[in-house]
């Protein structure tokens, strides 16, 4: 069984619906052998709600908590190392790990991104590619490295932009996707057709 640790800031909705795809797999003949051990959050205002009502266990590690960034970013680290997960995944995590975090986890350290990496890195992807006139963009799950969402990419596709979109619309457009390309991730590391260490190389 995959044990995951998963990091939220805000709503949580797509690791909501990573939670509801392993749940319902679990009545079909291809179950997606993963289990969401821990969910932490930098900030209280996050949803916990979601490991509240699944009895699962949560923590929240907040920077203001810390000194600086790499102080809070062991304090992290350590709260997330104490579940064992076999991968963390950053959804909707809107902070900057910091290196030593990625260094002891990576490259068992997703992220998912709404746009079609390298299109539109940061934190704004929705609102940059509506600014940039863009008639596309897309939705990347990837390895998270040192950069802003320039790790190595697991899988990613491509997402209209369709005229009248605005950023509300189109971002819900594309966490349709990323939460299909989570879950295709933690189902593929689940069964041994996703390597992680082959795409970090
Ligand atoms: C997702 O689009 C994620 O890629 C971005 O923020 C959104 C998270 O939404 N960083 P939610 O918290 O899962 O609803």
């Amino acid at each position: 069984m995959l044990k995951l640790v998963v990091l939220i800031s805000g709503t949580g909705s797509n690791l909501r619906s990573l939670l509801e795809s392993i749940d319902a797999s679990r009545g079909t003949d291809r179950p997606i052998e993963a289990e969401v051990v821990a969910i932490g959050a930098d900030t209280p205002a996050a949803n916990l709600e979601l490991a509240a009502e699944r009895g699962i266990p949560s923590f929240v590690v907040r920077p203001a908590d810390y000194p600086d960034r790499a102080a809070w970013g062991d304090a992290l680290l350590e709260r997330v190392l104490e579940f064992e997960p076999d991968a963390t995944i950053l959804s909707g995590f809107m902070r900057l790990v910091p290196p030593r975090f990625v260094e002891a986890l990576a490259p068992r350290l997703l992220n998912t991104h709404p746009a079609y990496l390298p299109e539109f890195p940061g934190a704004h992807a929705v609102r940059d590619a509506l600014a940039a006139g863009a008639d596309r963009t897309g939705a990347t799950v990837m390895v998270v490295d040192n950069g802003v969402d320039t790790g190595p990419i697991i899988e990613q596709r491509r997402i209209p932009i369709l005229p009248g979109d605005d950023e509300a619309a189109l971002h819900e457009r594309i966490k349709v996707v990323e939460r299909e390309l989570l879950t295709d991730t933690v189902r593929g590391l689940a069964e041994g057709t996703v390597n992680l260490k082959e795409i970090a190389e």
